[in-house]
Formats: C-alpha cells, structure tokens, sequence
C-alpha cells in the first residue's frame, strides 16, 4: 500500500521535474546499481580523477551506477514522503533572478571570508557522516578535496577517519561538526580534538536527536558497515543501524548544551538546522555566533518548508548581529546567487560532494566545487555583480 502511494507519488513527479527529481526519489527501486551488503566487509570505489560535470543532477544518475544500493540509498534518500527533500531543490523556484546590465562586470570575484576564514568561494562542505561509505579515502579525500577548490571543509563527529589525520592532509579552512554525546567527556575530548586539528568554529547540529523516518532504510537493511570506523566517538556501536548509533547520542538538547559549547571551545559556535526565526533569535541570544538554515537535506523532519523558504525569515531576524548560511538543495550557480541574493553569507552542498567523491575521490569532490564555482561565476558576470558582497535582495525579481 505504501508503496504503491509512493510510486504515484513519483509519475506525478517525474512529469513535473522531467525525471530528474524523480530518479533521487527512488533509491530502492536502483535495481541496476551494486549490491552493497547491509553490513559487514564493505568496500567503496578508489578512482582518482577529475570529472566532466555537466550538471550535479547528471552527476547524481551517474553515482547511483557505482555506489551500491544500501549505501546509495542512505545518501541520497530523505524522510517520510519525501517532501522536503524535493521541496529543498524547488523552493529556489520561487525567486527568479533580475538581472542589470551595462555593470562593466569582466570577471566575478567569488572569495569571500567564513567567520574570519578567508576561501575562494561561497560554497563549503557541510557536515556529512561516513564518507568511507562513499570513497576508500574517505573524509581524507573530501577534506583535501575541498581545500584544492579553496572552499571550508567541516568536520564531523561521525567521520570514518581521526580529525588530526584530516589536519594533515588539508590545510584548508575547517570547521568541526559536533553530535553532543551523552558522555561530557567525550564531548570536551571531541572540542578538544577539534581545535587541535584547527578547527575555527564549531558547528552544533540541533535538529538530529532521534533519527528521522528513513523508510529507504529499513527497504534496504542500511546499517553502518562494522568495518568502517568512528574513530573519534569510541563508544559509538559498530555494525549499527542510524537510530542504533544515535542511541549514544543526548536526546534533550537545550541552550545549556549550546552555551557548554561556546564556554568550553573559546570558539565560534554555528547552530545548524534551524528554520525558525524566532529560534534563531533565541540561538544568538544563547550564544550562537551563526546561524545554519538547514532541515538536514530532508532527512529528519519531513513536511518542514524548503531550506530556502525559510531563508529571508531568519535572515531578517538575526542577519544584523550574525552570519546566516544555508544548505539544502543546492544543485545549482544560480541557487547560490539567490541564496547570496537573499542575505546568506555563502551556502554548503552535501550530497554532491559525496557523489563527486565516490566517482573521483579528491579530484572528483574537487570537480564538484569547481563546477558550482564556474555556475556561480557565470551567474554574477550575467546578472551583473562583480563581488560577493554585490549580490543583494535587488537582483531578486
Ligand atoms: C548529512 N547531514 C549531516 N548533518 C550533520 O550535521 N551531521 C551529519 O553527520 C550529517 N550526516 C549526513 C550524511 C549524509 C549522507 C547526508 C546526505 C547528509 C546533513 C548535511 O549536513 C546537509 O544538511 C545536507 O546534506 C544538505 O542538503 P543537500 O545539499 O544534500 O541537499
Ligand atoms: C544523517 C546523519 C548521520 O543524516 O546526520 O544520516
């Protein structure tokens, strides 16, 4: 019954978006990619090269080919119905760009700063866990990766390789993602790990306390190969299931969990996952010195608006004291010029980076960024903006 729902749910779809939103909404139905083996041995790909992208949707199709389908599925795959994740690509419909002419624009400039952090473009790399799931090299490819393409590489508690192992590789800008343990100790050893490896700010993730309704992974069996660690949470469960493993996790966090952080790093604290204005509010309030717009690309939460829906709300409720990012659906050039257009201050994109990685490690997360950057470049020469800071409300019809 539900599946069926499900695959109406889909031709309706696959006529509006001409397959392409579609194809990312059925993960289970991939019958011609690998099989991957719920748990256990599990080997990724190893290529090393850089991609010809056309565009990231051409570029998911083409993953799906290579990563098999339990751990395809748990990337590219969101909650419940699915309606935020397609939300998050489409909601940048709702804004068309005005474009001025006769700027005397030769070539864009896309280097901007994150929290002090000078980088070459707007563009970084959100928080994503395991990407052993992806590539052989796991986060050691996507942080080298990013840091090629001159964008901020973030950390993450559930990464497969140790922090100081990524310091090594990259000397990028990085920020540190933290999942707030149950253990205190864990938790000022991972804020301690974080800095050493030279983290400048540290990303609070607020909206992953249970996990969301993942229903392509109970299809599939997707658990967490055992044989991929999670080095810097040692009590974490090997062979574990998403909710399995988040059962380490505190589930009541408040702002005593956000204002411990700020104490106990002496760093910025980014709050990601909030949508609500008046939540952003009560972050800065808290202590937060920036704020994440995100739903967790439609992993948790299902029925909660487009990241980008929510954008100018939190933008106009806290943008004067603080830097607003966004991430969510962003495929596109001309998504992050909206969302720059709008007020944020740069954008992350997730699961590309993951499919660029599974194709073509380093060179191929490397490919990605450089893709968006050439998208973006394109953007502001034709709409007229030679500079970041160029880009506001006004270029939005
Ligand atoms: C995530 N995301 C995420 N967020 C976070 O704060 N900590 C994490 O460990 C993870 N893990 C994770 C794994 C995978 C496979 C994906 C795809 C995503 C969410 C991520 O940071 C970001 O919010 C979304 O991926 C952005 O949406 P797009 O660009 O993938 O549409
Ligand atoms: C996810 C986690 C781990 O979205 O953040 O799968």
């Amino acid at each position: 019954m539900q599946t069926t729902r499900r695959e109406m749910m889909i031709g309706s779809l696959s006529m509006m978006a001409g397959g392409l939103l579609a194809a990312s909404a059925v993960p289970a139905a991939a019958a011609a990619a690998p099989a991957g083996g719920a748990a256990g041995a599990y080997k990724a790909g190893s290529a090393e090269k850089k991609l010809d992208i056309i565009n990231l949707y051409d570029l998911e199709e083409e993953a799906r080919k290579i990563i098999p389908v339990p751990q395809f599925s748990y990337i590219s795959s969101g909650s419940g119905d699915e309606w935020t994740l397609r939300e998050n690509v489409r909601s940048f419909d709702d804004h068309a760009i005005m474009p001025r002419y006769l700027a005397g624009v030769k070539q864009p400039d896309t280097r901007t700063t994150l929290l002090g952090s000078p980088v070459d473009i707007p563009i970084f790399v959100p928080p994503m866990a395991a990407h052993g799931l992806a590539h052989a090299t796991a986060e050691l490819g996507t942080a080298k990766g990013a840091a090629d393409a001159g964008a901020l590489f973030t950390a993450q508690t559930l990464a497969n390789v140790p922090l100081a192992e990524m310091a090594r590789v990259s000397k990028g800008p990085k920020w540190f993602q933290l999942y707030f343990t149950k253990d205190m100790g864990v938790n000022r050893e991972l804020i301690a790990r974080a800095k050493a490896m030279g983290a400048t700010a540290i990303v609070f993730t607020v909206d992953l306390e249970w996990s969301g309704n993942r229903e392509s992974d109970r299809r599939t069996g997707f658990k967490f190969p055992a044989t991929l660690p999670f080095p810097n949470v040692p009590n974490a469960p090997k062979g574990a299931t998403l909710a399995e493993l988040f059962t380490i996790f505190k589930r009541d966090l408040d702002f005593a969990d956000l204002e411990f952080i700020v104490k106990e790093s002496g760093l910025p604290v980014v709050v990601k996952g909030i949508q609500s204005p008046a939540n952003a509010k009560e972050a800065v309030s808290a202590g937060a010195a920036a704020i994440q717009v995100s739903n967790h690309g439609g992993r948790q939460l299902d029925a909660v608006p487009g990241a980008f829906t929510t954008l100018p709300g939190v933008v106009d409720a806290v943008g004067h004291k603080v830097p607003v990012y966004l991430d969510g659906g962003v495929r596109r050039g001309v998504h992050v010029f909206k969302a720059l257009a709008m007020g944020a201050s740069a954008v992350a994109v997730g699961r590309p980076v993951l499919y660029g990685l599974a194709m073509g490690g380093a060179a191929g997360v490397t490919s990605v960024l450089n893709t968006l950057k050439y998208e973006l470049e394109l953007s502001m020469k034709l709409a007229g903006t030679a500079t970041i800071k160029d880009i506001n409300r006004t270029y939005l019809a």
